[in-house]
């Protein structure tokens, strides 16, 4: 019998308590053994559940239970969550996590610990929901060297650029549909402004290239800036506005890491990622490319990459899953400054002076544009040398293109 704890019983938890039930059968032959949901960890009541007898308000009932095998973590944030995982890990529990902000920023000292201890902290629904791309990074695509990664990594900011692109909504009308249909959180600001994505980056990040990648360390913009007008002159020229988590690996060691609004080209399959769902794009040196698509939130899909995780602990609890990776350095990571594309430029200017200071450009054109404004895509440059050439013209929006 392999008994579970899950912390926190809020969309995730509670998703993973019904998926433990409503499949246990099929679980149990899967980890070839009975999987028994012990206790929930909750400061709430909820005393119509079909869990009431397992709901508990101290922690430590759960630490100190020697029948305890695995810990699932759904607190989320990385306080009360940073010191259960550390209690259960020390206890001698494996722990699964959904909580990428906790990966994101103590992945290294956790997995250390767990080692120690003869556990395992594994955390799939970290990073895409329910869409399986940690373990595929590790173990299926363990033959390459990884070279890069680019992931629209998070649902709501999805949504929110697809119903402005698809229904012309502006930014704030498509936030508060996201609101209205429970996506995006009363406050927005970990969704829209990146922050979220730049946590699945530098999880994805550690992962691919063994070092760990802090959110502090990775440039990140959301996508509070991106306009109608932009949306229109990206489509006037094929392309798509994307929020994207990009992780390359540069031939000195380097890691170039960062989080922006990005013009996607049309027949990029990136491009056609539409409304809530993610995709994280991988590239290897045996592979080449490939891409990973799916319900990237949502209570099922990501207790469904929770439940896995505890039926991959549950049969064999002492085997080491080693996804390990270093310490991470600060010289380690650069910011996308390094890194030349073309560029997307809307400003208040003449074309002739924008030709003069660009040479060849290529010029859009939207229905309704006011006096004085153009738009444009670049040459390649890297962005220093763009905001360089821009010094001194009124600049209303520049976005790098994926190339
Ligand atoms: N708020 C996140 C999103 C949830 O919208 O993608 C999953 O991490």
């Amino acid at each position: 019998m392999v008994n579970v704890a899950i912390l926190g019983f809020g969309t995730v938890g509670s998703g993973v308590a019904e998926v433990l039930t409503t499949n246990g059968g099929l679980i149990d032959r899967r980890a070839a053994d009975l999987v028994r949901l012990k206790y929930i960890l909750d400061v709430r009541d909820f005393p119509d559940s079909p869990y009431s007898g397992c709901f508990v308000k101290d922690f430590s009932v759960i630490e100190n239970d020697p029948e305890v095998d695995i810990v699932v973590e759904t607190i989320g944030g990385a306080s009360v969550a940073l010191d259960f995982t550390v209690r259960a890990l020390k206890a001698g529990k494996s722990v699964v996590s959904s909580n990428k902000e906790l990966v994101a920023t103590h992945g290294y000292d956790l997995l250390q610990l767990a080692r120690q201890h003869g556990v395992n902290y594994l955390f799939e629904a970290s990073v895409g929901g329910g869409i399986p791309i940690l373990r595929p990074l590790v173990s299926c695509l363990a033959a390459n060297e990884l070279s890069q990664v680019t992931g629209i990594l998070n649902g709501t900011t999805n949504y929110i650029l697809t119903r402005m692109i698809k229904a012309g909504l502006t930014f704030d009308q498509a936030l508060k549909e996201a609101q209205d249909n429970g996506y995006a959180e009363r406050d927005p600001s970990a969704d829209v402004d990146g922050h979220d994505a730049c946590r699945k980056i530098c999880i994805l990040a550690a992962l691919a290239f063994g070092e760990q990648v802090y959110p502090r360390q990775v440039p990140t913009q959301g996508i509070r800036q991106v306009t109608l007008a932009d949306v229109a002159y990206a489509d006037s020229c094929g392309y798509k506005i994307k929020l994207l988590g990009r992780c390359l690996r540069r031939e000195d060691g380097k890691v170039c890491a960062f989080v922006a609004p990005h013009l996607v080209p049309g027949d990029n399959p990136l491009a056609g990622v539409e409304d809530v769902f993610n995709a994280i794009a991988v590239t290897g040196n045996a592979i080449g490319d490939v891409m990973f698509y799916g319900r990237g939130a949502g209570k099922l899909p990501t207790a469904s990459a929770v439940v896995a995780d505890v039926i991959d602990i549950a049969k064999d609890l002492k085997k080491d899953r080693r996804n390990q990776w270093g310490p991470g350095a600060e010289d380690l990571v650069v910011s996308g400054d390094v890194l030349s594309s073309r560029w997307y430029v809307r400003v208040n200017a003449p074309l002739p002076k924008a030709r003069e200071l660009f040479g060849e450009l290529q010029a859009l054109a939207r229905g309704g544009a006011p006096d004085g404004e153009i738009a444009f895509l670049t040459q390649a440059m890297t962005e220093p040398e763009l905001r360089a050439r821009l010094a001194g013209l009124e600049l209303c929006s520049l976005l790098r293109v994926l190339d």
